[in-house]
C-alpha cells in the first residue's frame, strides 16, 4: 500500500449546480476511489461528492501544514494534504473502535482514540507513531454526509494554528470517518463546565484569544468563512490550552461580490446563535461574533449558555447577563465564583465590555474579530487580581478598626462570601 496517499479536494467554482450526492460506488474500496471533488449544488446548497478529477495532486504534495504560527500559507489554503485512510486501517488504528478509547460523542457519532505510523496512514501500537482523534460519522443518511463533506472541504484547505488538523478522512461504503490531529486536553466545554478544578483565569484569557484568533482568520481571509457553529464543544485544547476550531460541517463560504449576507437555513446551536439570524435566516460574519460573545460570557460566568437546572430567570445567559454587562458597578457579579477571586478586575472589566459589543442587537455594531483579538491580546499579562485588592481593602479596614475580641478575618470564609463584597465594591455601593 501507498503510504503517502493523499486526497485533494478541490473545490469547483461555487454555483456550479446539478451534481450527484453519489460518492462512490459501494464496490469500491477506499483506495481505489478516484479523487474527489466537491461541487456546489445551489439548490439545495449542499457542497456534494463528485468523483472525478484523479490525480490531482502531486504525491510530493501530501505533506501536514507547519505549526509555525508565523507562517500560515499566504492565503491559508493548501488543497493537497489529506490523506486518505481505509476503514480496515482505522478500526486497528483505534484498536476496532474499543469502547474505552472513546473521547467523547457529538451529534454525528464517536469519537476515538488512535495511533497511526508517522508518514502515512497505516495503524501503530496504541502510545506510539502520531496520536490522532477518529470521528466517526453515524450512517443516519444525507444530513451527516453533508456535514462531512463540508468538514473536509473547508479544514482540507485552511490551515492555521487555532484550527485542529484534519489529516485525512476515510469513505468506504456507507462508512465516513474523519482523522484529525489529537488534541490532548478536549473541549474547553469539558474544562469550563465537567471537571471539578476551575480552569484558571490566565487559562481562559489565553484560550478566548486563540478562539478569536481562529475566527479572525476564518472572516479575514480574500474568500472569508463563517463559521456557524462557536460554541465551548468546538473549541479543542492542547496540551499547552492553545485553542483549535474544530467542526467546520456547518461552516459557509461568506458573501460574494456586493452581497451583505449568506440566506441559508437556519441551522447551528440552539443558546449561540445570533437573534438576527434565527429570525431572518441571513448570515454574516457577525454571526459568529455574537456566538463569540455567547462564549465570552461562559468564560467570564462559569454558566453554559443554556442552563435548564437553573431558576427560570437565569436559564438564558445573555438574557441573565446583559443587565449586569450594562452596568459597570455590577460587573463584578458576573465573574465565575469559582475562580474565589483569583481573577484580574481590568480582565473582567474588558471582557465584559467585549461581550456586551459581540451581543449588540444590531449586527453592524458589534466589533470585528481582528478587533477583538486586539483586545484580547494585553489582557493576558495583567497582574491585578482581585483576590489581592481584597486582601489590601481587609487590611486597610483592620487597620482602621481593631476588634475588640481580637479575632481574624478568615481568608476561606473572605472567599466564600457573596458576590457583593466584590472587590471593587465600596461600602457605599453595599449598602445599596
Ligand atoms: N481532535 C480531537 N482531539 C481530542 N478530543 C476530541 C477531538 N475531537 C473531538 N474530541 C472530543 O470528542 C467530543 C465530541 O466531539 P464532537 O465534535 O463530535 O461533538 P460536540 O462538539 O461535543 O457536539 P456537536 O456534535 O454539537 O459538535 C468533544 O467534546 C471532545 O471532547
Ligand atoms: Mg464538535
Amino acid at each position: 500500500m501507498d503510504n503517502n496517499k493523499c486526497g485533494c479536494w478541490a473545490v469547483l467554482r461555487r454555483g456550479v449546480s446539478g451534481a450527484n450526492c453519489k460518492s462512490s460506488s459501494s464496490t469500491e474500496s477506499a483506495n481505489t476511489i478516484p479523487r474527489t471533488s466537491l461541487v456546489y449544488d445551489a439548490a439545495t446548497e449542499t457542497r456534494y461528492l463528485n468523483a472525478s478529477n484523479r490525480d490531482l495532486c502531486p504525491p510530493n504534495e501530501a505533506q501536514l501544514s507547519s505549526d509555525n504560527p508565523d507562517a500560515p500559507s499566504s492565503d491559508g489554503k493548501s488543497p493537497c494534504q489529506l490523506l486518505q485512510f481505509s476503514f480496515h486501517e482505522l478500526k486497528s488504528a483505534t484498536g476496532n473502535f474499543r469502547p474505552d478509547s472513546i473521547l467523547g460523542e457529538g451529534g454525528f457519532g464517536y469519537v476515538f482514540k488512535g495511533w497511526i505510523e508517522e508518514n502515512g496512514t497505516a495503524p501503530a501500537k496504541p502510545g506510539s507513531g502520531i496520536t490522532v482523534a477518529v470521528k466517526s460519522l453515524k450512517p443516519d443518511g444525507l444530513q451527516g454526509h453533508r456535514e462531512w463533506v463540508a468538514e473536509v472541504d473547508f479544514l482540507g484547505q485552511l490551515h492555521h494554528p487555532n484550527l485542529v488538523k484534519l489529516i485525512g478522512y476515510c469513505i468506504e461504503d456507507d462508512q465516513r470517518l474523519l482523522v484529525y490531529e489529537f488534541m490532548t486536553r478536549g473541549s474547553l466545554e469539558n474544562h469550563l463546565f465537567r471537571r471539578t478544578i476551575p480552569l484558571p483565569w490566565s487559562n481562559r484569557i489565553k484560550i478566548a484569544l486563540g478562539a478569536a484568533k481562529g475566527l479572525a482568520f476564518l472572516h479575514g481571509g480574500s474568500e472569508p468563512v463563517i463559521y456557524r457553529d462557536f460554541k465551548t464543544s468546538n473549541i479543542l485544547l492542547d496540551s499547552e490550552y492553545n485553542a483549535k476550531l474544530s467542526d467546520f460541517g456547518l461552516a459557509k463560504a461568506g458573501p460574494q461580490g456586493d452581497k451583505t449576507h449568506v440566506s441559508t437555513r437556519v441551522v447551528g446551536t440552539y443558546g449561540y446563535a445570533a437573534p438576527e439570524y434565527v429570525m431572518t435566516g441571513h448570515l454574516t460574519s457577525k454571526s459568529d461574533v455574537y456566538s463569540f460573545g455567547v462564549v465570552l460570557l461562559e468564560v467570564l460566568t462559569g454558566r453554559r449558555s443554556m442552563d435548564k437546572k437553573r431558576p427560570s430567570g437565569e436559564q438564558n445567559l445573555v438574557a441573565w447577563a446583559r443587565p449586569y454587562l450594562a452596568d459597570k458597578r455590577k460587573l463584578y457579579q458576573l465573574a465565575d465564583p469559582r475562580l474565589e477571586l483569583n481573577y484580574s478586575l481590568k480582565g473582567v472589566q474588558k471582557v465584559s465590555q467585549l461581550a456586551y459589543n459581540c451581543l449588540s442587537r444590531d449586527p453592524k455594531s458589534r466589533p470585528p474579530m481582528d478587533e477583538i483579538v486586539k483586545v484580547l491580546t494585553p489582557l493576558q499579562d495583567l497582574n491585578d487580581l482581585a483576590i489581592l485588592s481584597y486582601h489590601s481593602r481587609l487590611s486597610q479596614q483592620g487597620r482602621r478598626k481593631k476588634r475588640p475580641d481580637g479575632t481574624q478575618h478568615h481568608l476561606a470564609s473572605a472567599q466564600h462570601k457573596s458576590i457583593r463584597d466584590s472587590p471593587l465594591n465600596t461600602g457605599k455601593q453595599r449598602c445599596r
